[in-house]
């Protein structure tokens, strides 16, 4: 199916606001006929002194930038409020504070212009990005969306119908990413560093454990992340610092060949049993060019194909959130005006 059939002149997926304020990216994107117009994120920098994100700091740089990233995409889109038919926003899961400033700034915006909202969740908004690519799967396919939040792993079925086949237990693989980046001495967010260290280091140099959960096609992460924090802690400070000055690439390495092996696993394991035959990598963690080149030969030999989002699709985006609205709205769904954010809500 198309995504970007004719639409109906009158229709309200015709041009779409999206909003997405669920962590601490501000963003916003306009959609016409399913083509994307305007992309605008701005990323708050400010949490990098903390070492993570901070929910007050968050909530207010939402408050003093929805405003102008709004006002931004429209002029990039060349069009003005009155020309939206519908408004898609993240409704949760996420910062609840941050949350509330783009639920409450997109309710106040259909009511003043009599238009639909539809609240959309963020982990449709990940799936739904490939819908913003040239040549997205047919369904079914199997969406592996790995983030700062989340890892999960869902068959989507038919449009807006998924089945979460597995997630994590304990921490998103981003996290874990970020956690270890800091045990090695890495400024936040520390996933893309780890990534550019790993390059240049051996991945046999520690052996780290792969995480087995019997059966199942959930995920863990917080082993992994042990592991490396015993593996340093184990020393007295100046050893583990030479350690660090020795090896801080081949650590990198290690743990980085660990977390692809645990992500690797249960998808595998889930196309075999389900038969599907694409696969969809998604999330702020799919920037990793080794995951992507690991999970590319993979499917190379399996005969797979696999649909990758252009990384400013993958990290959190306006865009995905207005995608995934037009398939809602499509499919005639509408959200009251008493629309609330939720912190925690599952897929
Ligand atoms: O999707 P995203 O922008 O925000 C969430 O919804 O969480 O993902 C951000 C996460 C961070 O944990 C960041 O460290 C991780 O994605 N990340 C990476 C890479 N680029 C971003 N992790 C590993 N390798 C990368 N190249
Ligand atoms: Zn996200």
């Amino acid at each position: 199916m198309s995504a970007r059939s004719q639409v109906p002149f009158s229709a309200p997926e015709r041009v779409i606001l999206g909003i997405e304020t669920s962590c601490d990216e501000t963003a916003a994107a306009v959609l016409v006929e399913g083509q994307l117009r305007a992309h605008v994120v701005s990323s708050q920098l400010d949490h990098r002194a903390y070492g993570g994100v901070v929910p007050e700091l968050a909530s207010r740089a939402h408050e003093r930038r929805i405003v102008p990233v709004v006002q931004n995409a429209l002029e990039q889109a060349g069009l003005a409020p009155v020309d939206l038919t519908a408004i898609a926003v993240t409704y949760g899961p996420g910062l609840i504070g941050s949350l509330m400033v783009g639920v409450n700034f997109a309710k106040g915006m259909a009511s003043a212009l009599g238009i639909p909202l539809v609240g959309v969740h963020h982990l449709e908004g990940h799936i739904y990005a490939i819908f913003l690519e040239p040549d997205p799967p047919p369904f079914p396919f199997l969406c592996l969306t790995v983030s700062g939040g989340h890892t999960v792993l869902v068959r989507v079925e038919a449009p807006l119908r998924h089945r979460v086949l597995g997630q994590t237990r304990d921490d998103a693989a981003g996290e874990a990413f970020d956690k270890v980046a800091k045990l090695l001495g890495l400024e936040y967010p520390g996933g893309p560093a780890l990534e550019r260290l790993a390059a240049r280091g051996d991945r046999g140099f520690v052996p780290l454990p792969r995480p087995r959960l019997g059966g199942s096609l959930d995920y863990s992460f917080s082993g992994l992340k042990t592991s490396v924090l015993y593996y340093l802690k184990r020393l007295p400070e100046e050893e583990r610092m030479r350690l660090l000055e020795a090896h801080r690439a081949d650590i990198a390495a290690s743990f980085q060949e660990a977390v692809i092996a645990a992500l690797l696993d249960p998808l595998l394991r889930a196309a075999e049993q389900t038969g599907d035959r694409h696969i969809v990598l998604s999330g702020g963690v799919a920037a990793n060019q080794a995951l992507r080149r690991r999970l590319e030969a993979v499917c190379a030999e399996r005969g797979w194909s696999l649909h990758v989002p252009r990384p400013s699709f993958c990290t959190d985006n306006a865009a995905m959130i207005a995608m995934a609205g037009y398939f809602r709205l499509r499919a005639g769904h509408r959200s009251p005006l008493s629309l609330a954010p939720q912190a925690t809500v599952s897929l």
